[in-house]
């Protein structure tokens, strides 16, 4: 049920016209402290109004706002703040997660429209960066936070699988390249032919003109230049899937930038006709003087298209195919210019959808608080991140719990848990600090902790040999309402992390839930009172539930046992 609602709808029925029930919906705020009340609405707005003082407004409105599940209203300073019936809201609340289960939390404020959601979106044959994998992890958040609001999540990996860089492998692979070693270790072969090829090139400039060569070759779809690039591609895919699967993220779509290869044309036109390319020294370019930014070159002046031109295709494109109401590309913040410029330019040829477009950044993963580089060379390998991480906590669980079962399994969760926990916990647009040692911590704020508290939580309900039941909804510790309290936020907390692009909300949720469910723990002997015990399982259960949901929402597996 949205409290939140209720309490708005009943002091808009006090305040007339003056305030849509939206408008007060937002101003609402949750006290700093418990003992406060669960709501409180400030009466500055009103103050104009009135031209009353607010501690004067808030005095005569608190008696007036009355509702069954309100036990009490009082004018606190400038603020109305309702306090909640505990009693009854804690009942709805227990009935509504153990009816919903998973559901609990969800919305259909989307109503099945689609937002496409452009992540992950690495390059073939270059490492799979950090930047990919904070890509991927936020990104794939998002869509399961657009599917809790009742959107259609399309998870697009927009591969970086075409421009003339792959002119140069083609003549480097030709020159310098071994078939076998390409396909032992496809993507450090392919580095490293790549890094040749440069090298080589500073002392012979012909290099240059014939990877231009090749890769025109390419995009006019010569058979055998297309079949090295085919293999190039695939030989990559591989090593990539290898790390999706480890992180268990799919995608709806690998349309990368090689799609648009005969699509591209159609723009160029498009934007000639409508008068937006001009001349610049050879290239073309539409201008983006007026919005202050540098133009926005489409073609260069040997008629190759560039990395912009390829995404002003892919937006179309996404508009016809999916007829998205949000498009979301989810790209390091280095890149906002490159957005900022495809949505101004579409704009300029009368697309009103790019106002739909946006660029969700995300800031930098430092190692000791510089950014982790593949070029340099000092990057930990991502694979090797995330089976280390593994690793470590098999360690862990073989010297603390050898007898479990599913080991692998559970080792699996929890280390991959533990490093997309650490990347979602912080707003994305901070740099994040790659550390094994906090993200492994199951004390700390992590995703090992979270996974503990709600194993926890279930090997308590096994111990109580709990089954679910709506009779006993009844829990009279005191200690209960803080959890309970949380509980009903998280329908709010849902809308919020969409509203924001924020997985981390989800994240801080799920460490309040779970530090404040410990301390239920610490309070109450769950299993000792006979009488009480199954309105506490209950309570255990719910919990465990919501726990559960939002590490499920966050890309997170929430073992049962461990
Ligand atoms: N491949 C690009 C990179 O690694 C990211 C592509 C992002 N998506 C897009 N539609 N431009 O930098």
């Amino acid at each position: 049920m949205d409290y939140k609602r209720i309490v708005a709808v009943q002091l808009s029925t006090c305040l007339g016209d003056i305030l849509r029930v939206e408008e007060i919906e937002k101003v609402i705020e949750k006290p700093k402290k418990q003992n406060l009340g669960d709501f409180a609405f400030p009466c500055f707005v009103l103050a104009k109004h009135w031209k009353k003082a607010p501690n004067v407004i808030a005095n005569e409105l608190a008696p007036k706002v009355v509702h069954d599940l309100f036990q009490k209203v009082e004018a606190v300073g400038p603020y109305v703040n309702v306090f909640l019936d505990q009693k009854q809201v804690s009942k709805q609340i227990l009935d509504e997660i153990l009816r919903l289960g998973n559901q609990y939390g969800a919305n259909k404020n989307g109503k099945g429209e689609t937002v496409t959601i452009d992540l992950s979106s690495p390059n073939i044959a270059k490492a799979f960066s950090m930047g990919h994998l904070r890509s991927t992890v936020i990104g794939n958040s998002i869509a399961n936070i657009a599917e809790k609001n009742g959107y259609r999540p399309v998870r697009i990996n927009h591969l970086g699988d075409w421009g003339t860089q792959f002119g140069k492998l083609i003549v480097a692979y030709r020159k310098w390249g071994d078939e076998d070693a390409v396909r032992k270790n496809p993507i450090s072969e392919l580095m490293k032919l790549y890094l040749r090829f440069h090298e080589e090139a500073a002392d012979d400039p012909s290099l240059e003109e014939a990877a231009r060569e090749a890769f025109k070759l390419l995009e006019e779809g010569d058979a055998e230049n297309f079949a090295l690039w085919e293999w190039f591609r695939e030989e990559s895919l591989h090593e990539f899937m290898r790390i999706y699967d480890l992180l268990g993220v799919q995608f709806d779509s690998f349309a990368g930038e090689a799609f648009y290869n005969d699509k591209m044309e159609a723009v160029v036109k498009l934007l000639e006709e409508k008068g937006l390319l001009v001349e610049s020294d050879g290239a073309k370019v539409v201008s983006l003087e007026e919005e202050g930014l540098p133009p926005c070159l489409v073609q260069k002046s040997d008629g190759a298209t560039l990395y912009a031109t390829r995404d002003l295709a892919t937006a179309i494109y996404r508009k016809k195919e999916y007829n998205f109401i949000k498009s979301l590309y989810v790209v390091g913040s280095e890149q906002s210019l490159h957005f900022q410029q495809l949505k101004l330019v579409l704009e300029k040829a009368g697309f009103q959808w790019a106002k739909d477009m946006e660029h969700v950044s995300f800031g930098m993963m430092l190692r000791d608080g510089k950014k982790m580089s593949t070029r340099k060379g000092h990057v930990v390998l991502l694979e090797d991140a995330l089976t280390s991480a593994i690793d470590r906590i098999r360690k862990i669980i073989e010297e603390k719990n050898p007898a479990l079962g599913e080991k692998e399994k559970v080792s699996h969760d929890v280390g991959i848990g533990a490093v997309i926990f650490h990347d979602l916990k912080h707003f994305r647009t901070n740099d994040v600090e790659f550390s094994m040692e906090q993200m492994l911590n199951f004390e700390g704020e992590t995703g090992p902790y979270l996974q503990y508290t709600h194993a926890r939580c279930h090997s308590l309900l096994r111990k109580g040999e709990y089954t679910p039941s709506t009779e006993a909804l009844e829990v009279e510790d005191e200690e209960a309402w803080p959890i309970l309290s949380l509980l009903k936020d998280f329908d709010q907390v849902v809308k919020l992390a969409w509203r924001e692009y924020d997985p981390s909300k989800i994240a801080r949720f799920a460490l309040d839930l779970a530090r404040t469910l410990n301390q239920y723990y610490a309070h109450v002997h769950v299993l000792s009172d006979e009488q009480n015990k199954t309105a506490r399982l209950n309570l255990i259960f719910a919990t465990a539930t919501v726990l559960k949901e939002a590490l499920r929402i966050l890309g997170l597996h929430a073992p049962t046992e461990m």
